[in-house]
Parts: C-alpha cells; sequence; structure tokens
C-alpha cells in the first residue's frame, strides 16, 4: 500500500516535469524555444554602453584596447592629459556619476516611445554596473559612483512598466584567467567556470532581467562558453524563464545561427524580409556606442535617418535596439536627449503602424521615393520617407495593387485627428493617394498611409 502510494507519487511528480517543457543543452532543443511574445511586439528598445570608458570618453568604449593595442591617437591623448604612470583602473576613481537619476532618465525612455531598456551590465574592460561578487573591487559600488548603478536602473524600468534587459560580455580583454585558458587553446575552462558562469547566474537571480544581450563570445567555441548548458539552466530554472529573451552571441559558432533573435552583426539592417526574428543593434553616435566628449554634430543621426532605420528594420521583421552613451557624470547628453524625443514625438503619431505590426507580403516599394509597409491584422501601412512632390504618393508594387483591387481601402494619414479619407486611384500599374496640405499635417520626417479593407480577401 505505502509503495503504491510512493509509485503514485513518482508517477505525478514525473509527469509534472514532461509537461513543464524542458530545454536540453543542445542547439536543437534551445532553438526550438519560442521567444516569448512581448518582445517582438516591442519593436523598440534602447541600448546604454555605460562604464569606465565612459571617464576618457575619448574615441569610444574600446579606449582600453586602443589604448594597449598602442592606437597613435589614444597614446596620445594619454601622454598629453594624464600622469606618466596613468593606469586605466585611475579612470574609475572618476567615474562619479554625481547626476545620475534613473528616474530622469526613465522619463525620457517613457517619452522615447521605447518598449525596453538594456544596460551594459559589464563590457569587455570586466566592471561590472552592479556589485558582484565576481569583480571584486572592479564594480560600480567598490570604485567610482559607490552605487548599484544597474539596481537602481533596474528598479526604476520596471516601475515604470517598461522591460529591463542587459547586455553581458563574455570574455574580458585583460582578465588573466581568459588569457590563460586562451593559451590553452581553450582546453582548460577556469575563466567560464569561476568567473563567467557564476557571474550570469548571479546577474540573473539578483535582477530578474528580460533581455539578456550577450557579446564578446567570437574569440572561442559556444562549447568553452559553455553557452547551451547556461540557456538550459536560464529556460528551464531561472526566476525569468518564461519571459527572458536573448540574442545569438554564444561562441564564435552561433552568431546568426543560434540563440534567441538573430544579431548577425553591430548595426545589422539587411533591408530584406528574414525568416528569423533579428534586432538592428545600432548607435545614435554613429562611430561610438560609449560616450565621446569629442563628437561633433555630424556624427550624430538626423531625425529623419533615425526614423528611416527604424522603419526599414520594423518593415523586414526586426527590433531596433537605438544606443546612447551616458557620460561619467551620470547624464545623457541633450542632443541625444532631443534626439530620442523625436523619435517619441513621431511614434506617438504613428506608433500604430510600428508596435505590434507584422511584416507585409512586400516590405518595400521603389517610386518615386522609398516607401515602406508593415501590417496588422487585415489592415496594411505604407511608411512614407519623403513627402511627394504634388502632394501625390504613388505606389507601385504588385502586391499593393492587387490589395486594392480586392480590398478597396480606405486611407487615411496617421495623425490627422478628423481621420479624413483620403483620396485613392489605382490602376494595373500604380495606386496613387492624395495627401492633404502639408501645412495642416502634424507628423514630421515619415508619414504614415494606414490602409483598412472595406472588403474581406
Ligand atoms: C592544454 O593546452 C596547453 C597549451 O597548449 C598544453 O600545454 C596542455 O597540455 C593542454 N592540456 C590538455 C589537458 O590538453
Ligand atoms: C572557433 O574557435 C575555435 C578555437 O579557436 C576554432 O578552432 C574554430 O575554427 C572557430 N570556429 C569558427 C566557426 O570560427
Ligand atoms: C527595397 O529595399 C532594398 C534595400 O534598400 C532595395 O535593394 C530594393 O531595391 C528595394 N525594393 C523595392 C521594390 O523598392
Ligand atoms: C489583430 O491580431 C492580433 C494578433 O496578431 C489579435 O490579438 C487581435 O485580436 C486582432 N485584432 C482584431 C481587431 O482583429
Ligand atoms: C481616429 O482614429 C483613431 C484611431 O483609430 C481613434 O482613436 C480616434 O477616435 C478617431 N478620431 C475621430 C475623430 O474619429
Amino acid at each position: 500500500m505505502v509503495q503504491t502510494v510512493i509509485f503514485t507519487l513518482l508517477l505525478s511528480c514525473g509527469l509534472q516535469f514532461a509537461s513543464s517543457a524542458k530545454y536540453e543543452p543542445t542547439w536543437d532543443s534551445l532553438d526550438g524555444r519560442p521567444l516569448p511574445d512581448w518582445y517582438d511586439k516591442a519593436k523598440v528598445g534602447i541600448f546604454l554602453h555605460w562604464g569606465v570608458y565612459s571617464v576618457p570618453s575619448f574615441g569610444s568604449e574600446w579606449f582600453w584596447s586602443h589604448w594597449e593595442s598602442g592606437d597613435e591617437k589614444t597614446v596620445e591623448f594619454i601622454k598629453k592629459n594624464y600622469p606618466p604612470d596613468w593606469t586605466y583602473q585611475d579612470f574609475a576613481q572618476q567615474f562619479t556619476a554625481e547626476f545620475y537619476d534613473p528616474f530622469m532618465w526613465v522619463n525620457l525612455f517613457l517619452k522615447s516611445g521605447a518598449k525596453y531598456i538594456v544596460l551594459t551590465s559589464k563590457h569587455h574592460e570586466g566592471y561590472t554596473l552592479w556589485p558582484s561578487k565576481y569583480s571584486y573591487s572592479w564594480n560600480a559600488k567598490d570604485v567610482g559612483p559607490h552605487l548599484d548603478l544597474l539596481g537602481e536602473l533596474a528598479k526604476r524600468v520596471k516601475a515604470r512598466g517598461l522591460h529591463f534587459g542587459v547586455y553581458h560580455s563574455l570574455f574580458e580583454w585583460y582578465h588573466p584567467l581568459y588569457l590563460q585558458d586562451k593559451a590553452n587553446g581553450w582546453n582548460s575552462s577556469n575563466f567560464v567556470d569561476t568567473k563567467i558562469i557564476p557571474e550570469m547566474k548571479e546577474l540573473i537571480t539578483t535582477y530578474k532581467p528580460e533581455v539578456l544581450w550577450s557579446d564578446g563570445e567570437w574569440e572561442a567555441p559556444d562549447t568553452y562558453w559553455k553557452s547551451k548548458e547556461f540557456l538550459a539552466w536560464l529556460y528551464n530554472e531561472s526566476p525569468v524563464k518564461d519571459v527572458i529573451v536573448v540574442n545569438d552571441r554564444w561562441g564564435n559558432d552561433s552568431l546568426c545561427t543560434h540563440g534567441g533573435f538573430y544579431t548577425c552583426s553591430d548595426r545589422y539592417n539587411p533591408g530584406h524580409l528574414l525568416p528569423h526574428k533579428w534586432e538592428n543593434a545600432m548607435t545614435v553616435d554613429k562611430p561610438s556606442w560609449g560616450y565621446r566628449r569629442n563628437a561633433v554634430i555630424s556624427d550624430i543621426l538626423t531625425p529623419h535617418e533615425l526614423i528611416t532605420t527604424l522603419v526599414e528594420t520594423v518593415s523586414c521583421g526586426g527590433n531596433i535596439l537605438i544606443n546612447v552613451g551616458p557620460t561619467k557624470e551620470g547624464t545623457i547628453s541633450p542632443i541625444f536627449q532631443e534626439r530620442l524625443m523625436q523619435l517619441g514625438s513621431w511614434l506617438s503619431l504613428n506608433g500604430d503602424a510600428i508596435y505590434e505590426s507584422k511584416p507585409w507580403t512586400a516590405q518595400n516599394d521603389t517610386s518615386p521615393s522609398p516607401i515602406w509597409y508593415t501590417a496588422k491584422n487585415e489592415t496594411v501601412y505604407a511608411i512614407v520617407l519623403e513627402w511627394p512632390s504634388k502632394n501625390v504618393v504613388s505606389l507601385e508594387h504588385p502586391d499593393i495593387i492587387t490589395f486594392f483591387t480586392q480590398a478597396k481601402p480606405t486611407v487615411t494619414l496617421l495623425g490627422d485627428n478628423k481621420n479624413k479619407t483620403l483620396s485613392s486611384d489605382s490602376s494595373d500599374t500604380q495606386v496613387t493617394v492624395t495627401l492633404p496640405d502639408k501645412a495642416t499635417v502634424a507628423s514630421e520626417w515619415a508619414w504614415v498611409l494606414k490602409m483598412v479593407p472595406t472588403k474581406s480577401i
């Protein structure tokens, strides 16, 4: 009898395990996990590169590596401005963050229209923005701001209904254990076992991020990083197993091939539809991810360039992750604030064509200037990147001509608060839509035609 009860208990436990999806540490199994659906709906995220490199804020976030490898400009900059015995570690004391106000940051992020935030928890320099047990005396609590910069932001971001995510670099340029494993031709894994895996688990269990944006994977295979075992833990056991999304940077053999969403390369923007969810991680200061004091205005994307990139990305099935680098004082420079708010003003009028949209059957149209399509349910959106001469938009893709013939859509301009139906005309070779007088239109930079079928197809 007792035996039967125990057997029944065991059996029901077994069944319970069987019914909760269990991922194996193989790419076949891990790649089969569906992306939590908040991610595709969100479309727009903000990326923040912040670390000790924000102190020299010269060149880029690769400052330390440039210096070590003898890059002329970096070496000259140090020689001119710092004492002869200055080390990279000395910069950390000047990482003051005295104006850091995560509440104000989140106000800005909300105004930008972004739905998720990804902060560099640790870049290739190894300095952690949270008080990691595995980065003793090289973290934001021990040296520099003396704050848990990451924890403060995580709390604020989540409290205001945005998704919080972290970037994390697997490799560290000069970590002795990493260099040792590398010298061993990756046949040892002390760095991964004693530093990287415990550190990532600490990060996940303490802050419960919804994005883990991995990087710094490219020198070694995923077997060295034990990425598949880590991801199986993340998907099966971690406190964020049902909500977290990850990217594809898990070893020199995984980019654009394995993981969650694909990033393929920095600033990836293929211009055509991909069969797999992807993300365009790009930066508003074109040459750098970290803040640069020596940036000039022509380095900064214009609002039109930023919105163009957003539209191309979303039309082709991607999310966009827009980077700005905060300063060592903890501010976000006014030029970045302005761009993010311009993006937000555009999205507040036109977000219907972006958030929760899906790629349409055609992605873009040529004539006379670029037009990109998105769709939601039966509705099709045409995003017009240049105001047409004589106020007439012409659409020439065969799919849009068929759509007009079969669905007989009504066309309105997003942001027109009267929802006035625009006159349209279609022939075998084109559809033309007459826009209102530009002076009466609220949107700037790009305009969205919303085309709602009147007949089902
Ligand atoms: C690992 O590689 C190092 C350096 O190539 C070599 O000396 C050592 O014998 C190797 N160890 C194993 C266990 O293969
Ligand atoms: C990945 O790195 C390993 C070790 O350096 C190397 O043997 C392998 O060829 C690399 N694979 C790719 C796809 O680059
Ligand atoms: C769509 O955009 C891509 C990439 O910009 C371009 O190569 C292609 O010619 C465009 N197609 C049409 C039909 O406009
Ligand atoms: C539109 O599609 C979404 C799923 O893509 C669905 O949740 C929603 O109910 C649909 N809305 C309408 C009005 O059909
Ligand atoms: C215009 O359409 C929007 C979105 O469908 C709707 O929220 C708004 O109430 C409409 N305005 C008028 C004046 O019909």
